[in-house]
């Protein structure tokens, strides 16, 4: 056989070796992937948390690449639930700062606890001890007041800290926010440096009162979540509400997908579909019928013109909806 032959056939075989390899490796990565992100949507589950493809790649990324997860989306929508449901998961504590505006770094952070301090002083008065002597122990651990940030930093597990509704508070504050993100270590004038020995798995929320900057996008994974399918918010309200009637359960499903197209001053979330199925299931109620929409209308919608502009359009919604019914 030529040379050349041989040469040719080598060349091929080492080609499709190769080839098979690298066909086997990134399988078997995507396997070992898919059985990671499986992981993350039991995880979910377990905890009643219905899931979708984005959220459990977003959850999963986050934990893996060890990044903090910004969700942003209309309010009522699981944005919180997901920092809730992770801590669980985890079974590790949840640690919350919520944000407000005029949230400052020591309320964040720590504080001195003034009023220990005071009466530690007075009832050390007569001692002996030196005036450098005394800073020290005010200025101690037993007297510093951990807040959310500093709770996380120094807790024994790695705990899932959730920076909720963060478009509230001040721009100043999200900058601070980044430093804290990036180092991961806290420095207390008087005691030293604290950096953290496990570090947190972190949630930021925003309702998207504020533009959030891009510094502090760029550090985290981005998560939208938007209002729920007619499919999801099934599953989420059967989940919650076990006993609900299966046509009642549809029927708010159904009411809840038409209610949200309608021009409104705020459109419900899942959190009032939840609490209207467990008032109507309360109520032995098992069908939507005219009466039982206007007079509970109120767990729904918050707004009085919205109340208005969706008993107008009732019957529409109804015939949408497929509630068959008289209505007058
Ligand atoms: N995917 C889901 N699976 C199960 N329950 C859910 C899901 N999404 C939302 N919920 C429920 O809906 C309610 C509202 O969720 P949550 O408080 O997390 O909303 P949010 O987006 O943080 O709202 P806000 O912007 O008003 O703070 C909670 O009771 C939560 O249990
Ligand atoms: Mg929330």
């Amino acid at each position: 056989m030529p040379a050349f032959y041989l040469q040719t056939q080598q060349k091929h075989f080492i080609q499709l070796y190769v080839g098979f390899k690298y066909a086997y490796l990134k399988l078997s990565s995507q396997n070992m992937e898919n059985k990671e992100l499986a992981k993350v949507q039991k995880m979910l589950h377990e905890q009643g948390y219905i899931t979708e493809d984005s959220i459990v790649m977003s959850v999963f990324l986050a934990m893996q690449l060890n990044k903090p997860l910004l969700i942003e989306g209309p309010a009522g929508v699981g944005k919180t639930e997901i920092a809730k449901v992770m801590a669980s998961a985890l079974e590790t504590d949840l640690i919350r700062l919520q944000c407000y505006e005029g949230l400052d770094a020591p309320q964040a952070l720590y504080e001195w606890n003034y009023q220990r301090q005071l009466l530690y002083l007075k009832m050390d008065e007569q001692s002996s001890k030196s005036v450098e002597e005394k800073e020290q122990t005010l200025f101690g651990e037993n007297f510093l007041l951990k807040r959310p940030l500093l709770q996380a930093i120094t807790h024994h597990k790695a705990p899932v800290l959730l920076i909720d509704e963060v478009d509230r508070a001040d721009e100043e504050f999200e900058s601070f926010l980044l430093e804290v993100l990036s180092d991961w270590q806290i420095t207390i004038p008087e005691i030293g440096t604290i950096q953290a020995t496990h570090k947190p798995y972190v949630v930021v929320t925003s309702n998207r009162v504020r533009e959030i900057s891009e510094a502090l996008r760029r550090r985290c994974m981005y998560l939208w979540i938007t209002y729920p399918t007619f499919e999801k918010e099934l599953n989420i309200v059967r989940g919650k509400v076990p006993q609900i009637d299966a046509k009642l359960a549809d029927q708010i499903c159904g009411f809840m997908q038409e209610v949200r197209k309608m021009r409104l001053q705020k459109i419900p979330g899942i959190a009032e579909t939840l609490d209207w199925a467990m008032a109507l299931t309360s109520l032995h109620i098992d069908h939507l019928d005219k009466k039982i929409v206007e007079d509970t209308l109120g767990i729904v919608l918050k707004d009085w013109q919205d109340i208005r502009h969706t008993q107008d359009s009732l019957s529409e919604l109804f015939e949408k909806v497929g509630v068959i019914q008289k209505l007058s």
